[in-house]
């Protein structure tokens, strides 16, 4: 069966890595959201996408820069596509919070591929372990060595390469850093990958998948899961299955 991972939540809904987009994920029907982390100044992990708060939010400049109390002042609704009310940037904690009350998964991207946070993967891992979500979390990232770094530290705690440009026998690289999945961008699959990987034991979650016939190409595989910014369409898809 091919799990539906909501991409930074049900995005295509609600303004991308808010609470409330993940609301919207779970409320769809969706098994899982996907997440992206940064650090803030003061060491807060925070759920947002870029390095930058630009793209997303009424502010301007690094994420890395803002103390969590003023990150906390800025609006995440601010550039979604139609005018909504004020949406604050969520921090870890406070989505594993709304975890406690359901049954979700949580995809946590790692996003040290362009900045090298001090100690982000120790303090995801922390906070894992607090809540005891070692079995509902997977980290990945473009940043492999960050991901062997987590595997090191947290061997029980599941991995996964994400990758844009194709890799080789993906499936043998996974094993390779103890990966138990592939995260790749969905333009470097095809049958073949797909079902060697699962034959090996290694999960296929592919991003980001909007369009109908690309989700029934997937379920048609037995895709281990897909990450979709519209868990909504891949839940209908999947039931004219
Ligand atoms: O985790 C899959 C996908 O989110 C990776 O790309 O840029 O949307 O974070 P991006
Ligand atoms: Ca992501």
């Amino acid at each position: 069966m091919t799990l539906i991972f909501a991409h930074r939540g049900f995005s295509s809904l609600q303004p991308e890595n808010t609470m409330q987009a993940f609301q919207a994920a779970y409320k769809a029907g969706a098994d899982g959201i996907e997440i992206d982390v940064q650090l803030t100044k003061d060491g807060e992990i925070v759920v947002i996408h870029d390095e930058k708060v630009d793209r997303t939010t009424n502010g301007k400049g690094y994420v890395k820069d803002y103390l969590l109390t003023d990150l906390k002042k800025l609006d995440a609704s601010y550039k979604f596509k139609k005018k909504i009310k004020k949406y604050r940037i969520p921090t870890l904690a406070e989505v594993f919070q709304w975890m406690t009350e359901n049954e979700m998964i949580c995809n946590i991207e790692l996003k040290n591929n362009k900045i090298q946070y001090e100690f982000l993967e120790e303090k995801v891992i922390q906070l894992i372990r607090e809540f005891h979500f070692e079995h509902r979390v997977i980290l990945s990232s473009f940043n492999h060595y960050s991901i062997v770094h987590c595997y090191q530290i947290a061997p029980d705690i599941e991995i996964a390469p994400l990758y844009s440009n194709g890799i080789f026998m993906p499936w043998l690289y996974a094993k390779s850093i103890n990966a138990k999945a592939i995260h790749p961008n969905v333009k470097t699959l095809n049958a073949d990958i797909i079902q060697s990987s699962l034959n090996d034991q290694i999960q296929v979650r592919p991003y980001t998948i909007n369009d109908p016939k690309v989700m029934e190409w997937l379920y048609s595989l037995q895709c281990s899961a897909i990450i979709t910014d519209d868990p909504e369409k891949a839940i209908t898809v999947k039931k004219l299955q």
